[in-house]
């Protein structure tokens, strides 16, 4: 189904009447959203609305991936009791799915990952991770900020505790990252590390030196221990998450030479 087409939305859930839904779909690049905010409200919002709607008719249970740019990231360690005060678009949109799901809907989980990284790519995009080890492998020289803090998430990890809050019903707000607060520098840090990459081509830098077009939450780590409270496979600390990583890494098709 293609997200900005609302009525297609409506038509393919009415005929496929699932029992659960795993809401992931979203324009999830930050700049993109600040530059194309109505297609980003389209897509991450008003056809969030509309799955929301059609999930209480059909009686379905949604679990919908929201996103740590729901904060505004004075603080940082926000629990899912903490108030969102988004600084961007993506954020605002991400904010505005969830209300709609919680107006809309008490048969729901909302999950927020954050930074999320792992062994494959996406189809249309490179993850981070892959990203830094492919231009150390390569030789290359990288910038990474040191004065934005966050939580990142192996995909595998969350995919799991997706699973499982999926086959348990498990309601409400959960933060599903990896158990961390790091800058994305101390993260590349920390991988060169384990792949005995060079570390003195990682150059920290700051947030305000990178031209990025939406602002950026300063600390958007989150507190997941919710999630570590009511998940049997709950959130796995850095390195047992980069452990697995690694050893997935190895043992899939995917390579880090550039
Ligand atoms: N990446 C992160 O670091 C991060 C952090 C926090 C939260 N999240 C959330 O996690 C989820 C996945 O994000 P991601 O970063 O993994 O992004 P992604 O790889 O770009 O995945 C987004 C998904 O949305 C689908 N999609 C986009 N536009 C669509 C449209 N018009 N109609 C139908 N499907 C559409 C894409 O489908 P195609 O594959 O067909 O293009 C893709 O499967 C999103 O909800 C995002 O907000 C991501």
């Amino acid at each position: 189904m293609d997200l900005r087409d609302l009525e297609s939305v409506r038509r393919v859930l009415d005929r496929v009447r699932p029992k659960v839904i795993i809401h992931a779909g979203a324009f999830s690049n930050a700049d993109y959203c600040e530059l194309n905010k109505s297609e980003a409200s389209l897509v991450n919002q008003m056809a969030t609305e509309v799955i929301a709607r059609e999930a209480r008719r059909l009686n379905s249970f949604i679990v919908f991936v929201s996103s740590d740019y729901v904060f505004d990231g004075k603080s940082g360690s926000y629990t899912e009791e903490d108030v969102p005060n988004p600084v961007n678009h993506y954020g605002l949109t991400k904010l505005k799915a969830e209300k709609a799901i919680e107006s809309e809907t008490q048969e729901y989980a909302i999950v927020r990952p954050a930074t999320i990284y792992g062994p494959w790519d996406a189809r249309l995009k490179e993850n981070f991770a892959l990203w830094i080890l492919r231009n150390l492998a390569g030789g290359q020289t990288i910038r990474l900020v040191i004065d934005q803090i966050a939580s990142p998430t192996l995909n595998l990890g969350l995919a799991r505790m997706i699973h499982e809050i999926t086959r348990r019903q498990i309601h409400g707000i959960i933060h599903t990252t990896d158990d961390v607060s790091i800058s994305k520098y101390e993260f590349g840090i920390r991988l060169a590390k384990l792949f005995d990459l060079d570390v003195n081509r990682i150059i920290p830098v700051t947030m305000d030196s990178m031209g990025w077009i939406a602002r950026r939450p300063k600390n958007s780590s989150l507190n997941v221990g919710k999630a570590k409270r009511v998940l049997k496979n709950g959130p796995m600390t850095l390195d047992k998450a980069l452990e697995l990583f690694k050893r997935e890494l190895v043992l899939s098709e995917s390579t880090i030479s550039s």
